[in-house]
Formats: C-alpha cells, structure tokens, sequence
C-alpha cells in the first residue's frame, strides 16, 4: 500500500442491544466514558492517523451521531456570551476544520461486512481505515490506526488487520488468524476464521476493531455471502482478499484495548480513564480502598 490514509469508515448501525434499555433511544457509540463519547475517542485517533475524510455508517435511529459532529448555533453563542471559552473549544473541537463527515445508512442491519461495504461509493478505490468505536485503544503515544497505517505504507501490504491475543475459550466471540510472525508486533496472515469453536481455533489471535484495507475490498464484499450468524462477515471478504494477494498483515498494536461493546468493558474503560485524571484518580482510589 503506497497512497497515505485518508478516508477512515466507522460502522456504527449496530442495534447495540447489549447496552439495552439505554440503546433504546441512545446509539452505543453515544455512550460516554468520562465526558467523551465512544465515538469521539474514534474519531480523534482517525485524525491522529492523519484521516480527512470520516464516512459513519450509521441507521435511521441514529441521528444523535451526526448532530454530534454539526455546529451547535444556540449552545456556542450562550457559551460566548458569558466567557465560557474552554468549554466553547470543547464543543467546536469535536471535529477539526480540515476534517469532513460523511453520513451514509445501512437500510438494514446485514452484519459488519455489509456495513463496511455501504461506505464504497465514498471510499471508492483507494486504501481507508475502519474503526469500530466500541473497541476503544488507548495509547500513550501514536493511536493504533497510526501505527497499522505507517506499517502498511512501510511493508507495502495489501492490508493491515489489528489483533490481539485472548483466552483460548473466547475464540468463538472473535474472527481468529492463523498467521506466520514476521517480528514481536507483525505477522503475515495465512488464513482467517469467524467465531471459531475452541477446540477448532487455528490460535488465539484475535481480529480487533481496527482494519486497514485496499479499496478491493468492496468487489469482494460485493461476492461475499451471509456467513455466521447469517450476517455478510468483513472476516470471509479478508480471508479471499488473502488468497488474491497474499500480504496482509495482522498486527499486535501498541496499547490497551477495552471491548466497550459489553458493560465490563465499558466499566473498565471509565476506570481507566478516571484514574488518568489527576482529579479523578484520588476518588476512584478511595472509593476501591473502601470496597
Ligand atoms: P457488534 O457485533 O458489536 O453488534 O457490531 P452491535 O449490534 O453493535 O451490538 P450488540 O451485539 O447487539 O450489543 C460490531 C460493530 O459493527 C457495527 C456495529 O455498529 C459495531 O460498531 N455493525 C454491526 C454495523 O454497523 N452493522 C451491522 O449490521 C452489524
């Protein structure tokens, strides 16, 4: 992959049911860890990994995302007229200037491949990054997107998939890569596999929510049929963009991963944060000392 990344797709028309009640009415991504939604730490590391083009891929329920990222006219003049100006930047700062959203649907929800695949006439034929919002990485220095993005211009890969490593009894909540290591942090993959059992898993090198890949992707989206779960699978379009090109590269990236698309998950992201706040920190110290 030589071109830089520019475009980054976020699918976010999921129906997040666990997360229900609340996603009843408010879209998982909408779900704050601290004062910041899940969505807005995606963002930020789509622009981190130099992204000017953001395509959300949302549904019909889901207009509480694009009002995020849009001028805010009534709150932005009252925060200007009583000198609110940090608070004022934080409001105007969810989206930098030089950044564009672009809004697409996903009529239904067909699974993640599907989602991916709605964002193509965007995207068109050229490398783009996906986040998924609910896997939120946290890193100290360059965002994971960054880092997947530098290795695919470096490596020239046809495609860069984030992987993590997890217990060998969840292999049936992950796509799974049976891949060859290159170095500590990448490994060329050789085949990958949707939801495996434990017992069939080829490792236990999970597929997280980061992805970077070549605009070819969407022909063979296109050709993909439903897979597990019924669902058109990003998974089984990867494993034949593999068998067409033959690098692509799983990567272990810098940083923490918390799985905000569960209660524990989001519970650990909050504590983890809050104990990064100079403010926060001493609470959650206190109120853990008293359990
Ligand atoms: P999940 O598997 O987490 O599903 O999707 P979900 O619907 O969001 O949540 P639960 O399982 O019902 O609680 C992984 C990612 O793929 C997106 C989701 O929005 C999420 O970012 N997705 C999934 C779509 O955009 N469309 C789909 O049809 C399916």
């Amino acid at each position: 992959m030589s071109k830089p990344l520019r475009k980054v797709v976020f699918p976010v028309a999921g129906l997040g049911t666990r997360f229900l009640p609340a996603t009843k009415v408010v879209a998982k991504e909408m779900l704050p860890v601290l004062d910041k939604p899940l969505i807005q730490y995606a963002v930020d590391e789509a622009v981190d990994a130099g992204a000017d083009t953001l395509v959300f891929v949302t549904n019909r329920y889901k207009h509480a995302i694009a009002d995020y990222f849009d001028k805010a006219y009534e709150l932005e003049a009252k925060l200007q007229e009583k000198g609110k100006d940090e608070l004022l930047a934080l409001v105007q700062g969810t989206l930098p200037r030089n950044v564009r959203a672009i809004f697409v649907t996903q009529p239904e929800a067909l699974g993640l491949g599907h989602a991916v695949l709605c964002a193509k006439p965007v995207v068109g034929d050229e490398p783009f990054g996906v986040i998924l919002p609910d896997d939120l990485i946290w890193n100290q220095g360059k965002g994971a997107l960054g880092q997947m993005a530098e290795l695919a211009q470096g490596q020239g890969a046809g495609g860069v998939i984030a992987v993590e490593e997890v217990p060998q009894t969840d292999t049936d909540k992950y796509g799974i890569v049976d891949a060859t290591p290159i170095d500590p942090r990448s490994a060329q993959i050789r085949h990958m596999v949707e939801k495996p059992k434990p017992s069939e898993a080829p490792s236990n090198l999970a597929v997280v929510g980061r992805y970077v890949l070549p605009g070819r992707i969407f022909e063979l989206l296109e050709k993909t049929t439903p897979g597990a779960g019924g669902e058109i699978q990003l998974t089984d379009a990867i494993d034949a963009l593999l068998k067409e090109q033959g690098k692509v590269l799983a990567y272990r990236f810098e940083g923490t991963r918390f799985d905000c698309g569960n209660k524990a998950g989001l519970v650990r992201a909050t504590m983890h944060m809050a104990l990064q706040d100079p403010k926060l920190a001493p609470v959650v110290r206190e109120l853990l000392a008293g359990l």
